[in-house]
């Protein structure tokens, strides 16, 4: 099974198994790793925002818009955010490594 790496926000480095097909959002809810997620998904929310490690950046499909325009809203924003839900595991991201950002809004609770 594929592995990815979450750096988390106090700087603990946690690898898990990342089923194919999965969301990155979707892999750290499976090990109660802290990245909300709060429209699950539905490209409604940013709070499932995640800096890439920029080795693994261009290894990923590329946002859509809408990606794009919701990413424009979270924290933090870095050169290589993308949102958790809209990277999904293939054989190709064995290994991929994102970071949790400091902090994240949640415009679903104002
Ligand atoms: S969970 Fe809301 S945009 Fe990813």
């Amino acid at each position: 099974m594929p592995k990815m790496i979450f750096l988390e926000r106090d700087g603990t480095r946690r690898e898990v198994d990342a089923p194919l097909g999965l969301s990155v959002l979707e892999i750290a809810h499976k090990h109660g790793i802290d990245i909300e997620g709060a429209c699950e998904g539905s490209l409604a929310c940013s709070t499932c925002h995640v800096i890439v490690d920029p080795a693994w950046f261009p290894k990923l499909a590329r946002p859509t818009e809408d990606e794009e325009d919701m990413l424009d809203l979270a924290f933090g924003l870095q050169q290589t955010s993308r949102l958790g839900c809209q990277i999904v595991m293939t054989e190709q991201l064995d290994g991929l490594e994102v970071k949790l950002p400091a902090a994240s809004r949640n415009l679903l609770n104002g």
